[in-house]
């Protein structure tokens, strides 16, 4: 049997495969601000990039491993294909973190050796072996992966596995790359490694799954049920295509069914012991974070954190929760942070009881960081009698969305009413330094406001999704608007909120923009789809 460390290790691969995500793209405060919210989570390990995909990526990992893998905090791993280039760079970029991993892999079914990679299985029997050993040079913790095991043939991983083992792997990934298999066959698969890789007990047994099939946790639960100890899962399960396992969904179904699967990890079925390390309260903080900067909305019925998912909705649920909450709920709204929205601060309350809120809330701001967020509080508390902490997540998350800024937002004002037509002013600041002001007309005041900002941005683009929540409940309440726009095939988008939801729409839409311009002067490196060619990372 693997290496069992009594426990779930849970590996996030939310700053990875998450932000391969369609539109889901960070900068490197965004990244930091995730990194250092995941640390807070409880992760075990951080996925924190693909080193080798461009400069850009590299820094972004070389900093969190700076300034997130401290003390007890998590592993700082990168991710690099089977080639020494990109192994070199994970190597360079996590170096500075106390403790870190490199993870490599190549792909293993037949379908992408001959499709994909042109190689033979004996390539890859040759490949794999000497890349672990070039790992295991830089670190002493390296991660192996068979890309698509979930299609390859297990006589063949069991060998593949079985040589990393002993090149020096220290955790084997098993991923279901396109989302294909079933519960039991996904159980099945990790059964057979178990039992017919020799030197198994050397590595701990990881499992990585996407959810094409909508089955990515479930596979995972039966995975964890046949001795695998560590599940790669990203926040709200965003990563390619439909995504990955989902990590509050693992880490609440492993709390609240602990008595089922405490047996499978030899456990008494009423051991109290938690089957992870990740301390359930900062789920639904993380969660938002995640989604405001990424902007993928989560849909309302998500489990775990979906709007509705606490919310009790018709009359006899409500009136079953009133007499006994059991009736109807299996996870109680505070086991995961989802705190009634606490009235914290209003506008009389200074500097000081602001940094104490956010210090609170986890926000640890530098000066310049916490002066700005201060100004923001203040001109909300002009516009809104009582603000909670939600709204103060907001002004905060939006801070980390601005450093690579070619435009900012000066001035938005719009006409409007039954008989009006639509009229935007707005005025744009370029990194020159240079304003520009425009006027137009639209079929609605958001649309005006669009047509106006892009005659001045000059970014060609198309609008492919605009949505708006609020942030919290009342008729003064800020509203969220993520915006999503499409050049090239690719998606870019924004996030903001505001008492105004005009305003917001406007800087979300400047945010998306923003992150258009700067996204397309990066060249960037997919790991999965760009075959190992060059030995030189694309510069941003
Ligand atoms: O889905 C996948 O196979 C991956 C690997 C790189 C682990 O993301
Ligand atoms: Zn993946």
């Amino acid at each position: 049997m693997a290496k069992d460390p009594g426990r779930v290790l849970i590996f996030d691969t939310t700053l990875r495969d998450g932000e391969q995500s369609p539109g889901a793209s960070l900068n490197l405060e965004e990244k930091l601000a995730i990194a250092l919210q995941l640390a807070r989570l409880g992760v075990d390990v951080i996925e924190a990039g693909f080193p080798f995909a461009s400069q850009g990526d590299f820094a972004a990992v070389q900093r969190i491993a700076e300034q997130v893998g401290g003390g007890d905090g998590p592993i700082i791993c990168g991710l690099a294909r089977a080639s020494r280039a990109d192994i070199k760079a994970a190597a360079e970029a996590v170096n500075p973190a106390p403790r870190s991993r490199i993870h490599t892999f190549i792909a293993t079914s037949d379908i992408h050796l001959e499709h994909k990679l042109r190689k033979s299985r004996s390539d890859v029997l040759e490949i794999v072996p000497e890349m672990v050993q070039y790992a295991k040079t830089f670190v002493n913790d390296v991660e192996f992966s068979c890309e698509d095991a979930g299609r390859s043939d297990p006589e063949f991983l069991y060998e593949v596995i079985e040589l990393a083992i002993s090149a020096g792997a220290g955790t084997i990934n098993i991923p279901d790359t396109v989302g294909y298999t079933t519960p039991s066959e996904f159980g099945g698969l990790i059964a057979g490694i178990n039992k017919n890789v020799p030197n198994i007990n050397d590595a701990v047994l990881s499992v990585h799954g996407h959810n094409d099939l909508g089955l990515a946790v479930a596979n995972f639960l039966e995975a964890v049920k046949n001795g695998a100890r560590q599940l790669e899962c990203t926040i709200n399960g965003i990563g390619e295509r439909a995504g990955n396992a989902a990590l509050e969904e693992l880490v609440m179904g492993l709390h609240v069914r602990r008595r089922y699967f405490n047996p499978f990890f030899g456990k008494d079925p009423e051991s109290p012991t938690p089957l992870t390390a990740v301390r359930t309260e900062e789920i639904t903080k993380t969660s938002r974070l995640v989604s405001n900067l990424t902007g993928m909305v989560v849909q309302p019925n998500k489990a775990i954190v979906g709007a509705n998912a606490f919310a009790h909705e018709s009359g006899i649920h409500q009136d079953g929760v009133l007499k006994n909450r059991l009736t109807y709920e299996i996870v109680d709204a505070q086991t995961v942070g989802l705190t009634d929205n606490r009235i914290s601060l209003g506008k009389l309350s200074g500097r000081s009881a602001v940094r104490a809120r956010l210090e609170e809330l986890g926000y640890d701001l530098n000066r310049d960081d916490l002066n700005e967020a201060f100004a923001r509080f203040k001109d909300l508390a002009d516009r809104k009698r009582d603000i909670t902490d939600r709204d103060l997540e907001a002004i905060v998350s939006e801070q980390v969305q601005q450093p690579e800024a070619r435009f900012q937002l000066k001035l938005v004002q719009v006409s409007c009413g039954s008989s009006l037509k639509p009229t935007a002013t707005v005025t744009l600041l370029d990194h020159e330094g240079k304003e520009e002001t425009a006027v137009c007309l639209g079929t609605g005041p958001v649309d005006a406001v669009c047509s106006a900002l892009n005659s001045l941005a000059d970014e060609p683009n198309e609008l492919v999704e605009f949505s708006v929540k609020s942030v919290t409940e009342g008729i003064d309440a800020m509203g969220e608007v993520t915006i999503r726009l499409r050049r090239n095939g690719k998606l870019y988008s924004g996030h903001s909120a505001d008492t105004d939801v005009v305003v917001a729409a406007a800087q979300a839409y400047v945010n998306a923009l923003n992150r258009l311009v700067f996204a397309d002067e990066k060249n960037s490196i997919h790991p999965q789809r760009d075959l190992v060619q060059s030995d030189t990372r694309p510069s941003i």
